[in-house]
């Protein structure tokens, strides 16, 4: 029986600033199956993890005073934002930088470890997994995305030839290695099919449109996506879906309690066509779970994100990004314990 991956989204982010290496060490120990960096690029082209370009929503750049010319206003797969972004910066600069909590309202316990850590390039990520391997004996995989890539390949900063090139150059090659290259978009994953076997996964956000397929004017949507067809269609290019949450309609039954029975059909859709299914985002903050799985009204407090998840696998997921991997191992154990009595 294959086991549920548990995939540490931006590292145990729910209990550390996210990307930070603190955030993927944690998730280790944690006992995550893999870490998941999200990838920007800087001017000078250098691969860093970031989940967004806008750096101030989790570094301390509007505290330098030096940068204070970078702030400007852009348009970013069609959203007008105002910051500082990552492209406008060498990984010198960036370096400068230090990474601070992202929902310190949600996450208080988190801002302790603002000002501590430094921005990562993709290379210090590699070095910290090996690292991880061989302080924890055992293999750590890692689950990239590459971020904004059409908006970065309009810059002439393409994200997916250095990704390429310094994945291949370490020995990562071939669908077994432990590995998955995940984007919203989607041509950049039929243009990764083309160039590498490393495993592919198209992300599917609960509505509208990929980015590079809206700007370009097509009609496909990520509703259409998870019908039938449109997994077939993905199934030609990616070897799996990431799928948020609202997309497998699980209600809850008359007791409040989530029933997997309640679900879509979207599980064994994937699989009749020979795609993985990892759900997102498991979080165990009030303000991030269904009404049946809240523990009050407070946002801010755990509520039974284990119990979330452990539907999820019931449904037959095979992995989960969560904020916190020690609640997704604790799942999986329930699971597996269940699954063979
Ligand atoms: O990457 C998987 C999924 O969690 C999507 O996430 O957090 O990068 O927007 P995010
Ligand atoms: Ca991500």
């Amino acid at each position: 029986m294959k086991k549920p991956l548990i995939i540490a989204h931006r590292g145990a982010s729910g209990y550390r600033p996210e990307h930070t290496s603190a955030s993927y060490r944690l998730a280790v120990e944690q006992g995550a199956d893999f870490i998941e960096p999200d990838l920007v690029s800087t001017r000078d082209g250098h691969l860093i993890a970031r989940h967004d370009n806008v750096l101030n929503l989790t570094t301390d750049v509007a505290s330098h005073a030096e940068f204070a010319d970078k702030k400007t206003i852009k348009t970013v797969d069609g959203k007008k934002i105002e910051g500082w972004f990552s492209e406008d910066f060498t990984l010198a600069e960036i370096k400068t930088l230090r990474a601070v909590e992202r929902i310190p309202e949600l996450r208080p316990a988190n801002v302790e470890y603002d000002g501590q850590f430094e921005i990562l390039t993709l290379e210090e990520i590699i070095a910290l997994t090996q690292e991880l391997e061989r302080e924890h004996d055992r293999t750590i995989g890692l689950y990239i995305e590459t971020k904004h890539p059409s908006y970065f390949a309009s810059l002439g900063l393409a994200l997916e030839v250095p990704l390429l090139e310094k994945l291949h150059a370490v020995g990562y090659d071939g669908n077994k290695a432990p590995i998955f290259l995940q984007s919203f978009e989607v041509e950049n994953l039929k243009w990764l099919r083309a160039h590498t076997e490393l495993a592919l996964i198209q992300l599917l956000w609960s509505s509208g449109q990929p980015a590079d397929v809206m700007l370009r004017g097509d009609s496909l949507d990520y509703d259409g996506m998870v019908t039938r067809d449109g997994l077939e269609a993905i199934a030609r290019y990616a070897n799996g879906v990431g799928p948020e949450k609202s997309h497998f309609l699980l209600a809850a039954d008359d007791h409040g309690r989530l029933d997997a029975k309640n679900a879509s059909d979207l599980v064994s859709n994937a699989h009749t066509v020979g795609l993985d299914v990892h759900a997102h985002t498991f979080r165990a903050e009030n303000a991030f779970l269904p009404d049946a799985l809240r523990s009050s009204d407070r946002e801010d407090l755990p509520g039974l994100l284990e119990q979330e998840i452990l539907t999820f696998m019931e449904l037959g997921v095979d992995g989960v990004f969560t904020d916190n991997p020690d609640i997704g191992v604790q799942a999986k154990q329930r699971f597996l314990v269940r699954s063979v009595s």
